[in-house]
């Protein structure tokens, strides 16, 4: 309880009763800030006051003058009111009113209670700081509502740039800040602005912080507070630095200023302090979202050259898709494509832009002969930061000095541990690449190396008039082979589920002239995976479902490879439909029953078979009766439900009397062993 004020009695003696007096200390007790006793006329007789109470006028003074004498004008026709309305009907009115006085604005809130007859007490509070508190609740309310539907915004902009300005509209419009700068995290690149605005009459840049001010945030984690000099003349201000966390790390920096001095307290730190959290969420959200995005449209560009290894049989055209792709994801001023005729072990240009000359087009390098043959060589990237000070390696090409290219850099593009060709790119300005422009190209490169891999596989298929050829397994198996070497846990399936399919259709009656197809279809079934990412092929646990999505175009691929060989187009029907399955949930066109082609639906049962027995990336082998209850289960579901009892048939009949011998070979399932 705060002190009572020097004795009301020894300063007017005899004027208040000993009653009224002691009501006043009771209620003094219970609102212990001030209070006017008035006469019948309003006249002040008394007052009880606290030390620490903060009235706009030493109360005091107000002693022996009218009430309404007292109050500023706009105040005092409330009072007058409000003394009123007791008077009338006895009951205790209140109101609040506000003092502008330098160098803040004073709030109170008086009620006014009626004793006696015609007397009356006010009791005046001092409601500042309440009240002060109550429009920075309402402040926060405010803000927090923005920056509620700025998140809201966000999830359908998700622009980092135009998070920040929202931000530090807010900051503006909300808390009155005159300055403030928002930073953020880069990699590799320190704290980097992200917006900066400026709307008080100085621009000083005073939010900006100094490095020193970014190292100690980054260590310490607390904010770093600043106010103006109360004796100076200049301008107030408050100054404050705000990590902004993400997981716990400092992700950013909030830097404002405020013109007003002691701006920042405490209870404003720690509104800050959960501000900024939301704010943390909020812009590393939308950096998630834009590195999804630019995975996305990685991703695009990765399914249109998968598209120009499928569909295209001509480099040219290969390239030319390619190059675009290029250009459009990795900023280049010029490119140049070079590829390795397996033949004449020759780096030939084939594509290029970017250039004014034709300077480079008719380049034809040995291995190991200027900067591109020193990355087919090396079979590394060769970078370098400015090719002025070394002219002497593009004496290759007339007039290339003339191009002004500055940076060079060279990848090789290698598939299958070989290296297919050279991508070169130039630079006419300073450019350092990132860690993020690596990886971008690093993924290009391997695309494009598959792509050449493939279109030359597939010049080797036509060049091979495979039309009149007895030769034809054998080129089909090569091709199928290729594929092995990339999916290594596959080794051996292709010709064991071939064997296998043969021997199947021989006892479901497929006539022998039919015969070939069924081979040569099983033989090329996933060659299709050839237009699969290593990355999803070759991937140790499950497929997301994008890598799904990716994974189930096998079959498709497989299609646009043959259907560009005119006898491989016969043998289409279990490359295509090898996933279809009975009840209609296969895929790619979800075929039902006998919908599926027939080679099809024999083929699918002894590839489940064999890929089950086997190991993946993904899993291990599974024991054959564990396999074959499965595939018994899977009967009318998945495969033909006449062709299972005679896949049992032949697994069972081939199985049984090889069991014992094969018990001591762990690794090979018995069948594995037939079909070798
Ligand atoms: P794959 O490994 O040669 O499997 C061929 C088919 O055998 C599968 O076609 C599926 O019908 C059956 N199969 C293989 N493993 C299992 C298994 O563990 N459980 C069951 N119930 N069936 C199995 P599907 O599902 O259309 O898959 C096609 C290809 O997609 C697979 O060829 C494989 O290359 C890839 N794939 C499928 N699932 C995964 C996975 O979880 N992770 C990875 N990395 N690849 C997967
Ligand atoms: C292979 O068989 O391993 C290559 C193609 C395929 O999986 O069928
Ligand atoms: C395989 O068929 O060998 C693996 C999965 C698939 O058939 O696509
Ligand atoms: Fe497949
Ligand atoms: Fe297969």
């Amino acid at each position: 309880m705060k002190p009572i004020s020097p004795s009301v009695e020894t300063r007017f003696p005899g004027r208040p009763s000993s009653d009224t007096d002691a009501i006043l200390k009771t209620i003094f007790q219970i609102f212990p800030d001030l209070l006017f006793y008035l006469d019948e006329h309003g006249v002040i007789i008394n007052y009880l006051a606290s030390e620490s109470v903060n009235f706009f006028t030493s109360p005091e003074q107000c002693l022996g003058r009218h009430v309404l004498d007292i109050f500023p004008p706009h105040a005092a026709a409330q009072v007058l009111s409000a003394m009123n309305k007791t008077l009338q009907n006895g009951e205790i009115s209140t109101i609040d009113y506000e003092v502008s006085t330098s160098p803040q604005k004073l709030s109170y809130s008086i009620n006014c209670l009626k004793i006696k007859t015609s007397n009356l007490i006010l009791i005046v509070r001092d409601t500042t700081e309440q009240k002060r508190k109550a429009d920075l609740a309402e402040q926060h309310r405010k803000l927090m509502g923005t920056l509620q539907e700025s998140a809201r915004q966000l999830s359908r902009e998700l622009d980092s740039q135009v998070l920040g300005n929202v931000i530090t509209q807010a900051c503006v419009e909300y808390l009155g800040a005159s300055e403030v700068w928002l930073g953020w995290l880069k990699i590799g690149q320190g704290m980097q602005e992200l917006t900066y605005l400026s709307t008080g009459s100085t621009k000083t840049s005073l939010s900006k912080p100094t490095d020193n001010e970014i190292n100690t945030l980054l260590v310490n984690k607390l904010a770093i507070l600043e106010t103006s000099d109360p004796g100076s003349n200049s301008q107030p201000y408050s100054r404050a630095l705000f990590p902004i966390l993400a997981n716990n790390q400092v992700m950013g920096v909030l830097g404002l200023v405020v013109e007003q001095a002691d701006f920042f307290t405490p209870e404003m730190i720690e509104y800050f302090i959960a501000y900024n959290s939301l704010v943390g969420s909020a812009i590393q959200n939308a950096h998630l979202y834009e590195d999804s995005r630019r995975q996305l449209s990685q991703m695009q560009t990765l399914r249109s050259i998968d598209q120009a290894i499928l569909s295209s049989m001509d480099m040219k055209s290969m390239t030319e898709i390619i190059l675009k792709e290029v250009a459009k994801h990795i900023h280049v001023d010029a490119l140049s494509l070079l590829i390795l005729d397996p033949k004449t072990q020759m780096l030939n240009f084939v594509d290029g832009f970017g250039f004014h000359y034709e300077t480079l087009r008719h380049s034809h390098l040995r291995i190991g002969e200027s900067f591109a043959g020193q990355v087919a060589l090396e079979k590394r990237i060769v970078y370098v930061e400015n090719l002025q000070n070394d002219p002497k390696n593009f004496s290759r090409a007339a007039r290339f000095h003339e191009e002004g290219f500055m940076m060079y850099l060279g990848t090789p593009l290698i598939a299958r541990s070989e290296v297919r060709g050279v991508l070169e790119i130039f630079q006419r300005r300073p450019f350092e690449p990132d860690e993020e422009w690596y990886t971008m190209l690093e993924t290009l490169s391997n695309q494009i190396a598959i792509a050449i891999d493939n279109t030359l596989l597939v010049k080797f298929l036509k060049d091979s008039r495979l039309e009149l050829t007895n030769a034809y397994d054998a080129t089909i198996e090569g091709l199928s082979r290729a594929l092995e070497l990339r999916d290594r846990e596959t080794e051996g399936h292709t010709r064991r589920v071939a064997k296998m399919t043969v021997e199947l259709a021989r006892r479901m009656g497929v006539s022998d002239a039919d015969m070939p197809l069924v081979h040569q279809g099983a033989l090329l079934h996933d060659i299709g995976k050839m237009g699969i990412p290593d990355a999803i092929l070759l991937k140790p646990g499950s497929l997301l479902p994008d890598e799904w999505e990716v994974m189930k175009q096998h079959p498709l691929y497989a299609y646009q490879l043959l259907a560009q060989v005119e006898h491989l187009k016969q043998a289409m029907d279990i490359p295509l439909y090898h996933h279809e399955k009975w009840d209609g949930s296969g895929y790619p066109y979800g075929l039902k029953g006998e919908q599926i082609p027939f080679p099809a639906r024999l083929f699918s049962i002894v590839d489940v078979y064999d890929a089950l027995t086997s190991n993946r990336p993904y899993r291990s082998a599974w024991p054959v009766d564990k396999t074959m209850t499965y595939l018994q289960s899977q009967s009318k579901i998945f495969f033909d439900p006449a062709v299972v009892p005679v896949f049992r048939q032949l697994i069972l009949r081939d199985t049984i009397p090889m069991r014992r011998d094969a018990r001591s070979h762990s690794k090979t399932t018995p069948i594995q062993q037939l079909f070798k």
